[in-house]
């Protein structure tokens, strides 16, 4: 793993950039693309730089059980109002959290990645080090699934909703052996509450109780972090 070092979000979002631009000036078609409060910075760079991605194709991990586009805190209206209403896309693919059949959802969601494979996956991680939003004891073969959010998760997020009943308890993501298939991978982390996740991810085993550590089995991962995320490396 290569670990770059930043002082805030702001330079994360920044370096995270330069290694996309870098990407898709080398031939990268398919960005891999995750939601939460990190990439924000990277989506920033992105919208205002005068980049053209009008023949990419970006794969989201993961979104909400019960949440479509047109509910405010799914992870479609995220990506829209974040990126792609201000930087079309040639496609772009976010789990339907809304499909009458899940599990047929997820098969196809499967098709899709296997369709459009991923050169450059961005990833947060989790307080837990859940990557997407596979909790830990998932499986690292894992394909894209229905999972139950842990209560660490469910606390985690609940910032983004009204109250703590109104997050969804499941959710749709990639499965980590999806993520795995990426060629290149960049985490981000930034703040405190992440240092544990990132010591275990570096430093720790490869088990899945912190699923993020599989990254030390992929050959190609930057990870990006600010000083308090790697305050326990
Ligand atoms: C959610 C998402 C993850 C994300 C994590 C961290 O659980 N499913 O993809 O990495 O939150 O979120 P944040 O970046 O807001 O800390």
């Amino acid at each position: 793993m290569e670990i770059i070092r930043v002082k805030n979000a702001e330079e994360g979002g920044k370096k995270a950039f330069e290694i996309i631009k870098d990407g898709i000036e080398n031939g990268a078609k398919v960005l891999g693309l995750a939601t939460g409060s990190t990439p924000i910075t990277l989506y920033k760079e992105m919208t205002s730089s005068d980049m053209d991605f009008s023949n990419m194709t970006s794969v989201n991990l993961d979104e909400y059980v019960g949440l479509g586009g047109s509910d405010d805190q799914s992870y479609r209206h995220f990506m829209d109002v974040k990126l792609f209403d201000k930087k079309p896309f040639k496609e772009t693919f976010v789990p339907d959290g809304k499909a009458a059949d899940l599990v047929a959802a997820c098969k196809e969601y499967d098709q899709i990645i296997e369709k459009h494979p991923i050169d450059i996956q961005i990833l947060g991680i989790g307080e837990n080090g859940h990557i997407g939003f596979n909790e830990p004891g998932s499986s690292f073969d894992g394909k894209t699934s229905v999972v139950e959010l842990t209560e660490s998760t469910i606390n985690a997020n609940k910032r983004f909703f009204e109250k703590v009943e109104d997050v969804p308890t499941q959710a749709v993501s990639m499965g980590i052996g999806s993520i795995l298939k990426g060629k290149k991978i960049v985490l981000m982390a930034y703040g405190e509450n992440k240092a544990e996740a990132i010591q275990g991810m570096i430093k720790g085993p490869v088990t899945t109780d912190m699923p993020a550590s599989v990254l030390q089995n992929h050959e190609n991962v930057v990870v990006i972090v600010d000083e308090a995320a790697a305050s326990k490396l």
